[in-house]
C-alpha cells in the first residue's frame, strides 16, 4: 500500500490530457488553495452543485473547507484539476476520496466545472482515482448519485461500473468497480511506482 509523505504533497500530482490533448493536472489539495477551491464551488451551477453534494449548498460549510485542505486526515484525500487560463492555474475539477480499510473500499465524488463539462476531463480523473485506489490495495472503488443525474451515470457507466440501489436511500443510485490491478500493472505510472515503490515517488507524469 501507498505510504505518502504528506509533507511533500507536490510529489503527487498527475497529468491529465482533456479531450483536446489539452493537460489537466491533478494534485492534492493544499491549505493555500482554501479560497479559490470555496470560489471554485461558488461558481458551479446550482444543478453541479446539488449534484455534487446530494443536496442543496451554496458552497462548502467551514468545517467541511477546512476537511478538504487537511489531506490524509481519516483517510480522506481530495485532490484538484487545474489548467493553465490564460496563463493562470485554474481549477477545472475536483475529487475527494476516502480508504476505508475495513473494507478494502474507497468512495469518491468528484465535479467539473460546467464551463468544462464535456471536455473529457471526468473522465481522465475517473480514471486516475482508479489508479489512486489500486496503489493503496483497494478492492473496490464506489459513489453514490442522484438517480437523475444522467452525466455521472453515462460516464461510470461507460467506465465499466456497476449500479446497486444504495443502501437508505431511494433517491440515490451506487456505482461501482471491483480493482483487479497488481501493483505493476497501475496504468498510471506516479501511482504505479508508489505502489511499487513508496520511496520511489517523483514528480511523475501519467
Ligand atoms: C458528471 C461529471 C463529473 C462528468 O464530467 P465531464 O468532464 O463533463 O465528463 P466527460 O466529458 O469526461 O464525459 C465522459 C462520458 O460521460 C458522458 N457524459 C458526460 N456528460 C454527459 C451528459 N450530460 N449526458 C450524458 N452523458 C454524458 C459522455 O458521453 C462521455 O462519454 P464519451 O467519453 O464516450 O463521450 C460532470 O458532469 C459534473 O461535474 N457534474 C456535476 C457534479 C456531479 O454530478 N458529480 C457527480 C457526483 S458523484
Amino acid at each position: 500500500m501507498t505510504t505518502m509523505r504528506l509533507d511533500d504533497l507536490r510529489q503527487y500530482s498527475d497529468v491529465l490530457r482533456a479531450r483536446n490533448g489539452e493537460l489537466v493536472t491533478v494534485r492534492f489539495v493544499e491549505p493555500r488553495d482554501a479560497e479559490a477551491l470555496q470560489n471554485y464551488f461558488r461558481s458551479l451551477t446550482t444543478r453541479s452543485r446539488y449534484n455534487r453534494f446530494l443536496g442543496a449548498a451554496s458552497e462548502l460549510p467551514p468545517s467541511l473547507l477546512e476537511d478538504f485542505i487537511h489531506i490524509g486526515e481519516a483517510d480522506r484525500f481530495s485532490v484538484i484539476a487545474t489548467m493553465l487560463v490564460d496563463g493562470r492555474e485554474t481549477i477545472v475539477g475536483e475529487a475527494r476520496y476516502a480508504f476505508d480499510s475495513d473494507t478494502a473500499a474507497i468512495e469518491f465524488g468528484l465535479s467539473i466545472d460546467d464551463r468544462w463539462q464535456g471536455h473529457g476531463i471526468g473522465k481522465a480523473l475517473l480514471k486516475n482515482l482508479e489508479c489512486r485506489a489500486a496503489s493503496f490495495g483497494a478492492s473496490r472503488l464506489f459513489g453514490d448519485t442522484l438517480r437523475s443525474n444522467d452525466a455521472m451515470i453515462a460516464l461510470a457507466r461507460k467506465a465499466g461500473y456497476a449500479f446497486t440501489a444504495t443502501p437508505g436511500d431511494w433517491k440515490l443510485t451506487r456505482f461501482q468497480k471491483p480493482i483487479h490491478v497488481e501493483p505493476q500493472e497501475i496504468p498510471c505510472a506516479s501511482w504505479r511506482l508508489a505502489a511499487v515503490s513508496p520511496s520511489a515517488m517523483s514528480s511523475l507524469a501519467v
